[in-house]
């Protein structure tokens, strides 16, 4: 699919390389595990973490020149297009590439994309540590809505604990290009 500037693709086998080395190179500040070693990716890869039932990667490349720039990974999608099980998503962008729009587009299409491809899936989720303000203004304008906010479930990799918001969007919404505040006070 290409949206301005950007290609995604499904990640395909022949890509592990890439994916690798893309992964286990960056650093990714608001994950619990930052610096990922390039062994435990490829025991990801084995246990089927990015193309195995229920999950699907997508990778993010620069139109003008294939570069890859960043990763999606799909998942708990359920057995099969039929399912219903709510699936989540994490992403991650290159630093350099960040604050450019990429991450907005990138979710926008993956959100179309589940509810096309996938009709029985009638809400979308993902969560972020409270402190990652980009995501949390990614999720904002692809129409998701804070629908948790979990306290201290975030750890970092010396232990410290964040708290963490859960955002979903509605089928219902995003057909209709609408937000459905949450009851809070019912
Ligand atoms: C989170 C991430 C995917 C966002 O992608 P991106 O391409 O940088 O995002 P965009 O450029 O599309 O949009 C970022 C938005 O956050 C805003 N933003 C970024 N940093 C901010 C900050 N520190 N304070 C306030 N707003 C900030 C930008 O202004 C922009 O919002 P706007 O369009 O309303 O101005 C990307 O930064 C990333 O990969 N981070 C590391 C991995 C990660 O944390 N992934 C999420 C795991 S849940």
């Amino acid at each position: 699919m290409t949206i301005t500037g950007i290609n995604i693709t499904e990640f395909e086998i022949q890509e592990k390389e890439i994916l690798v080395e893309f992964l286990s190179s960056g650093c990714w500040q608001f994950h619990s595990t930052p610096q990922i070693p390039k062994e435990k990716l490829l025991k990801q890869f084995e246990s089927g973490y990015f193309t195995g039932s229920g999950q699907r990667t997508f990778l993010i490349k620069k139109s003008v020149d294939n570069l890859l720039i960043g990763v999606i990974r799909l998942f708990d999608l359920g057995e099969s297009t039929d399912d219903d099980e709510t699936p989540l998503f994490d992403i991650k962008i290159k630093e350099e590439f960040r604050g450019d729009g990429t991450g907005k587009k990138a979710v926008s299409w993956l959100t179309d994309f589940v509810f096309t491809n996938y009709p029985n899936k009638l809400r979308f989720e993902a969560t972020t540590r409270i402190d990652n303000i980009a995501m949390r203004r990614v999720l904002e304008h692809c129409g998701f809505v804070k629908e948790a906010h979990y306290r201290q479930a975030w750890p970092d990799k010396e232990g410290n604990r964040y708290d963490c918001a859960g955002y979903g969007i509605l089928r219902r919404d995003w057909e209709n290009k609408t937000i459905t505040p949450v009851k809070w006070n019912d």
